[in-house]
């Protein structure tokens, strides 16, 4: 008999087949976050779960799932949205798909730092709403990156990342990290262990840290008014490292000149202040929205879900 999976979301047609293939499979009719009061009915006599972002996996819900379920992958590298200890104490194995998102997440990241640093989306704007008039020696002037100081919140395998594609563009980099890296992985770049003491030194910041109760509105107004006048911020990482009030504040006045933001805290709701701003990139949490790297995400949650369910651990476990 194949193993029961419970599947939240709809995923791309090659990871679908194989979850066809090798499961007795429940995938949702309908694509959409799947309400906590669903999962727990359909997760009645299922060996596994397959989650994403869009679902809160907390406490009360793991608490309640049945003793057959028996491992929660999720289809993500981040796993905020899951409680760790309560799957754990509970015996329930938990996996994250890490690696296979990082270059995608990088080139977004790279996305967001020309899209803000040279005005890409009032460019686009003026395109099409056909009120470009010519070319003209004053028009739209950005910041240029050769020259520039890139500081990096979160120097792991996407920070790395990050820090590899920046450097043809002339940028120096600096990064903070609860850990310094080896010599071998630094390439030169300038650790501070003390992110305040990066921020004053920054052109731009990136933010690649996960989201946790110690980086929690880390970009908070204190920490601004650390960073240099007209300083631009990204954010590939996760909404919740930033104080939307105080950034938003900052983008108004022109003490940061410009963000790019691909997650947002309380996603799919955007603070409304953003969308006013012209000063601002905005994308749809597309950081890993690649067909290669959505496949290889599925597969290695498959592979994790295979693993556990043969007796093994998971490859990719928590
Ligand atoms: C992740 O994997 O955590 C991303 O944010 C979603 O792709």
């Amino acid at each position: 008999m194949k193993p029961r999976l419970i599947v939240t979301r709809r995923l791309p047609e090659s990871v679908e087949a194989r979850i066809q293939s090798e499961f007795d499979a429940v995938l949702p009719a309908i694509d959409g976050p799947m309400p906590q009061d669903e999962l727990l009915k359909l997760a009645q006599n299922a060996d596994a779960l397959l989650v994403t972002p869009t679902e809160r996996i907390d406490k009360a819900l793991i608490d309640a799932l049945p003793a057959s379920v028996k491992i929660i992958a999720t289809f993500s590298v981040g796993y905020d949205h899951i409680d760790l200890s309560a799957a754990r104490n509970k015996g329930i194995a938990v996996s994250h798909t890490p690696g296979v998102l990082t270059d995608a997440t990088a080139e977004i990241a790279l996305l967001l730092i020309l899209g803000a640093s040279r005005r890409a989306y009032e460019g686009e704007k003026m395109m099409r709403e056909n009120a470009w008039t010519g070319w003209t020696p004053t028009q739209l002037l950005g910041r240029q990156l050769s020259g520039k100081t890139l500081g990096i919140l979160g120097m792991g395998r996407i920070g790395q990342a990050v820090a590899a594609r920046a450097r043809p563009f002339g940028l120096t980099i600096h990064y903070s990290n609860r850990k310094r890296l080896t010599a071998e992985l630094e390439q030169g770049a300038v650790y501070h262990q003390d992110p305040e003491a990066m921020l004053p030194q920054i052109d731009i910041l990136s933010l690649n840290a996960p989201a946790s109760p110690e980086t929690h509105h880390f970009l908070n107004e204190k920490r601004i008014g650390l960073m240099k006048q007209g300083a631009i911020v990204v954010n590939t990482g996760r909404g919740a490292l930033v104080d939307d009030e105080a950034l938003i504040a900052a983008l108004k006045s022109g003490r940061i000149a410009a963000a790019g933001l691909d997650v947002y805290e309380n996603e799919p709701r955007v603070h409304p202040g953003y969308k006013d701003l012209p000063n601002c990139f905005l994308l749809p949490h597309l950081g890993s929205a690649t067909l290669e790297t959505r496949h290889a995400m599925g597969m290695m949650a498959l592979d994790n879900i295979q693993a556990v369910l043969s007796g093994g651990t998971a490859p990719n476990g928590l």
